[in-house]
């Protein structure tokens, strides 16, 4: 099949956790069988590409960021050749996969790190980052993002490793070129296998430099990433993405000009921070303000256009689901669900769709501390209290915010464990998978499944959906997200109501609706638009001194 160049900027990514996706065998842990299982209902969503979380070899202190072997397939997901079976059937459907690259850290199991820690001189000891430490403690306070000091003595060696994410997780040492060499072999083996690209975890902390307490946008960071691209990626063609929590509008250049020959874009994640507390963690809840959220994405679609790339996202495995987060998962669940899905697959970049968010899966109500065991959330919790929080507080912020609450199994039906499994779910479903599931979805013309689909379809459609300009309407407007994106002399108006409030909107001229979550007339007067709570309309428009088509 013929290639078309840079084909990842028309395309659509449905992100899959495998753990919870869909379970083939009973043992309660979804599995590549079950994604192969599942093909069609990808295909029926309209995506162009699989981002699967990691499917490696792993004991599992992370669900699968922990990784024991870069070169094989967790007995839980199934074989490599149960994997080999879905790439080619993925490459028969025109479905590319896109597989999580983690190499800022493997497993405390990998086999390098068993040689690294039994002696200083052994040959893998400077695979990773080792240092002696100060007094009675560890080495300096950096701090660990799982909670805790980021430094753990070994025992073998008398010396302290570093690990930014569990003691599970050592860091790898970018510094090492052998190492980076072993990293490029392995990239490419998968290339060789057929994948379409990577997802690359907490890739902004390679350069790191513990010594100078840098965590992310480390001096050698860019170095690194052209070096990668020379030896892997060069010439592909592929998708790759970096998992970049420290950048700004100025390094998302750098990762994503095509001229620099790194990555074709980053998950930046600046809007995610904006329901927090000035000054607090993520933990320390406050309402978001719609006009920050305009003002950072708007930042961000004028500031890597014509050289860069955006990935749009709202929800992921680390993320809360997004209508319990700036939504309304009770009585607007719908209609909020499909405002927030057209705001965003109205920019300009690729969007990501995360499992279970095409039928608008909610947070869960999870009512005990145990019931949140992720390793982040338990080692947040543990911080939280040295801090003297109380447990109703902290329960609160993890409702709102933990990641657990995007890893309950996928809802496909009304059945037993949502259809998920026949056996115990390796975690509990979300008790609403009795009205919120995949088989109700697909009887009901006006579900959120389908006005996704009609969204993914809409960018095939209209080609000012991917390449053309955004612009920003109304800054102030405190409950109204209304931007246009102009190609030639084609353009398209985009109108939120983010809130269940009634509000109000006017623009000059007609427009004709495109796709709208309430039901419109086909063409409308936009002198004055009343819109209804979380209303979302698309239209197309007349640009003066122009011909709309
Ligand atoms: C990334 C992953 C997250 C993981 C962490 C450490 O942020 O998305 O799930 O825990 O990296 O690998
Ligand atoms: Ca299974």
């Amino acid at each position: 099949m013929e290639r078309q160049q840079n084909w990842w900027k028309d395309s659509v990514v449905y992100q899959i956790y495998p753990r919870s996706f869909c379970d083939s065998n009973g043992d309660g842990i979804g599995d590549i069988n079950g994604i192969r299982s599942k093909l069609w209902y990808l295909k029926e969503l309209g995506i162009d590409v699989l981002w699967i979380s990691p499917m490696y070899p792993s004991p599992n202190a992370d669900n699968g960021y922990d990784i024991s072997d870069y070169y094989g397939v967790s007995p839980d997901f199934g074989t490599m050749e149960d994997l080999q079976a879905l790439i080619s059937k993925c490459q028969d459907c025109d479905i590319r996969i896109v597989f999580d690259l983690v190499v800022n850290h493997t497993s405390d199991e990998h086999p390098w790190f068993l040689e690294a820690k039994k002696s200083r001189e052994n040959p893998y000891r400077d695979y990773y980052i080792w240092r002696d430490g100060e007094g009675d403690g560890p080495p300096n306070d950096l701090q660990s993002n799982f909670g805790g000091s980021a430094w753990e003595y070994s025992e073998e060696t008398g010396q302290y490793y570093l690990h930014f994410y569990g003691k599970k997780q050592p860091d790898l040492n970018w510094e090492n070129e052998a190492l980076r060499k072993e990293i490029y072999k392995m990239m490419n083996y998968w290339i060789g296998l057929g994948i379409g690209g990577f997802r690359m975890d907490v890739i902004d902390m390679i350069g790191k430099d513990p010594d100078r307490k840098i965590k992310e946008n480390g001096p050698k960071l860019h170095a690194y990433l052209q070096e990668m691209n020379r030896y892997t990626l060069r010439g592909k063609d592929l998708l790759t993405v970096g998992e970049c929590w420290g950048a700004d509008v100025k390094t998302g250049r750098m990762y994503s000009d095509p001229e620099r020959h790194e990555l074709s874009m980053i998950f930046q994640f600046e809007h995610s921070s904006l329901d927090k507390q000035p000054g607090g963690s993520r933990w320390d809840l406050r309402p978001l303000e719609l006009t920050e959220l305009k003002s950072v994405f708007s930042k961000w679609q004028t500031g890597l256009d014509g050289c860069g790339w955006n990935s749009l996202f709202w929800n992921n495995h680390d993320l809360p689901r997004i209508v319990s987060r700036w939504g309304d998962d009770g009585k607007y669940r719908i209609e909020s669900a499909k405002m927030l899905a057209t705001l965003l697959h109205g920019m300009k970049g690729t969007p990501y769709i995360y499992q279970g968010e095409e039928i608008g899966m909610t947070n869960v109500p999870f009512c005990r501390i145990e019931d949140f065991p992720d390793i982040e959330t338990q080692g947040h919790y543990h911080a939280l209290k040295a801090e003297g929080r109380s447990d109703d507080e902290i329960l609160c912020s993890f409702r709102a915010k933990a990641r657990d609450n995007a890893r309950t199994p996928m809802q496909w039906d009304n059945g037993r464990n949502a259809g998920f499994t026949d056996g115990t779910p390796w975690y509990p479903v979300n008790p609403n998978y009795t009205e919120i599931n995949v088989r109700q979805s697909l009887e009901d013309p006006n579900s959120i499944f389908f006005y996704y689909q009609a969204l993914i379809r809409l960018r095939k459609e209209h080609p000012a959906l991917v390449h053309g300009t955004y612009q920003l309407l109304y800054p102030e407007d405190r409950n109204v997200y209304a931007y246009t994106r102009t190609l030639g002399d084609s353009q398209l108006l985009v109108v939120c109501n983010f809130y269940r409030e009634p509000a109000g909107f006017l623009w000059h001229g007609k427009g004709e609706v495109i796709l709208s979550n309430y039901p419109q007339d086909r063409i409308r007067d936009l002198e004055c638009v009343k819109l209804r709570p979380y209303e979302a309309v698309i239209y197309r428009t007349q640009i003066e001194g122009g011909n709309a088509q």
